[in-house]
Order: C-alpha cells, then sequence, then structure tokens
C-alpha cells in the first residue's frame, strides 16, 4: 500500500495535489511519500517483535539526506557500499553501530573511514579482502569486526543482472569455503569474526531461494559455532521484492517472509540483520513526466515524454516493467489505445513502455511512473547533457524540494577545458 492516489480526479502524494508540485518545481520531478516510507520500514520490521533485529537500509535504493533521515528517525540504519555512501548515511545522523559495509570492491581508504567511525560490520566477501582489511585495521591499532558474505549457490529467480546468489556471480565466498577463510580469520592479526552475511539477489517474488538460502547459511552458524566462531550476528541481506505490475508479480508479504526468517533463525540466538533496499523505498517514490508530443505512427501511437532513460535507467536497463498512470484520473470508459511511452534521448533503448493500453493524452498532460522511489534518482545520470531532475519529499500536506533541479550551468561547469585551448 502506498499514498498516491486519486482524490477528484486528480493524483495526490498524501495531501498534496501532484499538479501542485508539477508547476512550482516542473517536470521531470521524483516524489517520495513520507508515510509510505515509513509505513514500509514498521511492516517490515514488525514480524521479528521484540527479537534483536536491525534493518539496514540499502541506500543504494535511495540515498536523498531527507529520505534517509526519514527511515533514520524509525530507527534505521544504514547498508552501504561506498565511501561516499557511508558518508552520506553517516551525515544523515545514522550511527556508525547500525551501518554495514557490503561490497565486493571497497578500498583501503574506505576500509579506513569505515574503521575511523566504528560501523557495526564489514561484510566481506574474498580471502584477499579479508587480508587487506586485517592490514589497514592493524594500521589503525583497530580489530575490523567482520562477516563473510556467503554465496549460498541458490537461484534466485529474478532478473539475470540483479541475481547474486548463485556460484557464477562475482558476490562473496563459496558456502563450501566457509570454515577455511573463518579459520583464516582466526590467525589474521586485526579482524574479528562477528556474525556471517548472504544476499542472493533483489526482486524476489518467490520464498523457496530464501528459505532455501537460510536453510544453508543456518548450517554454518552450527557449524563454525563448533569450529569456536564467535558468530553472533546473521545477516540476511535484503531482496524481497514488490508489486510493480501487480497482474503478474506476486511477491510474498513481509509478514511471510518473516516466518521463513524466523523458521530458520529463531534458535540461533543471533542479532538479526537485513539489508532492505526496494521493499522499503520502490512503492514510495514516484516519477512524474509530461507529455510533450504525441505522434501517430503508422501502426503505433508513440507518447513522447519529457523524462527519458537517463533519469530512470531501470525499463532501459532490465526491461523493468513501470506502472504508468495519467495525473488526471481517466474516465471510466475512457478508449484504451497500445501505446509506446519514449523520452527525447537519441537511442531506441530510452522506450519505457511498448503497447501499454492507454487512455487519450495529449501534449502537455501529466503522467508518473510508479515505483520509481527505489533505483530511480540514484541510478539517474546525465546522458544527452541532461540535467539531472529534482526530488520532492511529501509529508501530509508538506511538501519539499530535497534535492534542487541541476541547471545546465552546473553542469557543464564540471569541465574542465585545459590552459592549451
Ligand atoms: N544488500 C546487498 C548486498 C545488495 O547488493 C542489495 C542490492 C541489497 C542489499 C538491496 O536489495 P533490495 O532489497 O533492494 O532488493 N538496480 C537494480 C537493483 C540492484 C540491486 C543490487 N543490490 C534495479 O533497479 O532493479
Amino acid at each position: 500500500m502506498d499514498h498516491f492516489n486519486y482524490r477528484d480526479g486528480e493524483l495526490y502524494a498524501e495531501d498534496v495535489a501532484l499538479r501542485q508540485i508539477a508547476e512550482e518545481v516542473g517536470t521531470p520531478v521524483y516524489i517520495y511519500s513520507t508515510a509510505t516510507l515509513q509505513r514500509h520500514f514498521r511492516v517490515f520490521k514488525q514480524p521479528y517483535g521484540d527479537m534483536d533485529v536491525l534493518v539496514c537500509f540499502a541506500m543504494k535504493a535511495n540515498s536523498n539526506q531527507a529520505v534517509l533521515k526519514t527511515l533514520a528517525a524509525e530507527g534505521a540504519g544504514a547498508d552501504v557500499v561506498s565511501g561516499g555512501e557511508l558518508t552520506r548515511a553517516l551525515r544523515a545522523g545514522i550511527p556508525a553501530e547500525k551501518i554495514v559495509f557490503s561490497g565486493v570492491g571497497k578500498t583501503r581508504d574506505e576500509m579506513r573511514m569505515a574503521l575511523d567511525a566504528g560501523i557495526c560490520q564489514f561484510n566481506v566477501e574474498s580471502e584477499a579482502e579479508l587480508i587487506t582489511l586485517s592490514e589497514v585495521a592493524k594500521e589503525e591499532g583497530k580489530i575490523a569486526p567482520v562477516s563473510m558474505r556467503v554465496n549460498p549457490d541458490v537461484d534466485a529467480k529474478t532478473h539475470a543482472k540483479i541475481s547474486t546468489g548463485l556460484a557464477e556471480n562475482k558476490f562473496g565466498i563459496a558456502w563450501q569455503k566457509a570454515q577455511e577463510v573463518y579459520a583464516l580469520i582466526k590467525e589474521l592479526p586485526a579482524v574479528e569474526a562477528v556474525g556471517i552475511d548472504m544476499h542472493i539477489g533483489s526482486q524476489l517474488t518467490a520464498l523457496t531461494p530464501f528459505a532455501e538460502a537460510f536453510s544453508r547459511i543456518a548450517d554454518l552458524v552450527t557449524a563454525l559455532r563448533e569450529k569456536g566462531h564467535n558468530i553472533k550476528h546473521l545477516d540476511l541481506g535484503g531482496g524481497l521484492g514488490i508489486p510493480y505490475d501487480p497482474d503478474m508479480e506476486n511477491p510474498p508479504e513481509p509478514e511471510a517472509y518473516g516466518e521463513v526468517v524466523k523458521k530458520y533463525a529463531s534458535d540461533l540466538g543471533c542479532k538479526l540483520i537485513f539489508e532492505p533496499g526496494r521493499m522499503i523505498a520502490g512503492n514510495a517514490g514516484i516519477l512524474m513526466s509530461k507529455v510533450e508530443y504525441i505522434k501517430q505512427g503508422i501502426d503505433r501511437r508513440f507518447v513522447i515524454l519529457d523524462a527519458a532513460m537517463n533519469d530512470l535507467a531501470r525499463p532501459a536497463l532490465y526491461d523493468a516493467f513501470h506502472h504508468i498512470e495519467p495525473v488526471k484520473q481517466p474516465r471510466k470508459d475512457a478508449d484504451m489505445t497500445p501505446s509506446d511511452f519514449v523520452g527525447p534521448v537519441c537511442e531506441s533503448g530510452d522506450t519505457f513502455a511498448k503497447d501499454r493500453m492507454a487512455p487519450p493524452l495529449s501534449a502537455g498532460d501529466l503522467i508518473i511512473f510508479r515505483s520509481s522511489g527505489a533505483y530511480g534518482a540514484v541510478m539517474a545520470n546525465s546522458y544527452n547533457s541532461r540535467a539531472l531532475v529534482p526530488e520532492v519529499l511529501v509529508n501530509g500536506n508538506k511538501m519539499a524540494v530535497i534535492r534542487k533541479r541541476e541547471t545546465i550551468d552546473e553542469l557543464i561547469a564540471r569541465d574542465i577545458v585545459p590552459d592549451w585551448l
């Protein structure tokens, strides 16, 4: 459930009319709902009652300071994957002890930053990284808290580009090697095992892959403890899918996911760590765009928008489905015509939807792409010298620009012309 609904024939974000935002901020624009962010966070956490649980928002999904502060106020921690994200998390007031650091390629500088901050744990993805981390920690006079990311070799049954838990993927250490690598942790001078970590992919719409992976990891916790390793944290990653296309996907509710988690994890007595991104932010945001032109081709109608693949990359990258809705509610008996929704970028890949049934639309009309709060603004770029679009946060009847529209001057000012030109 989200808070983007029609009211008197117009789409609203909570109590703010989207049309008003278009007038004040222009289009394209990302719009987030505070109530939806809060609701998703609470719903995610709810199944665990008073168990020791830390929900680290995977801020790769959305790293705006205002979004992070909203979630921090709910008690969220952060899953970061770069020094940039770490800095953003700390700047938004997320306590270091609620931050986990994931990613296969952490640099020495990033390790140093995280050690200085005193984060909860490094999710280490290889022996080489482990050895480097120990060296860096030793130089800093610290002991780095480590959870090895174990690759459980489970098919997440999601898009190949966002699947991470198969042996063929670059992530984590093979589960068969876990004992060996934890033995290495004991030998190294400045790393200490605090837990174990996994993440098998994103936009999972079935529970079975989670269950297979949790079962494997739970067995490992027991086996590692038998060898004397101190496994206090069980980090189960993120990955819970959301309904982009309610007719096609029916991802499990957090409640059902929680039941699976508890089945495998309750008896282990670990602090449970989660890294959800999409489930928290995805349906808490939309991208609003304006129709520039309608072009009637020989056998198809093109709806040409002012938003493009550089603003919302998911359809071009993953053939992702985003529900498209006009801001003005169409009449119930409106004629529906198959339409291709495209952007102005000079590539055929700049297509958001093909043959999507759509009501009559004309130049100047506003439409939204639903489910754009995760992996939307963060993945935007300036291809075709298109400036980054703004972000707006709504809270009840309040709205605030939380990232202003970039200007072309700002964009060009990043270039440096050498003095020989
Ligand atoms: N933890 C780790 C280690 C991850 O790699 C990811 C996502 C997450 C947590 C969060 O997963 P989530 O709960 O959001 O599914 N750009 C792609 C998604 C890439 C996901 C990468 N890793 C997309 O737009 O679909």
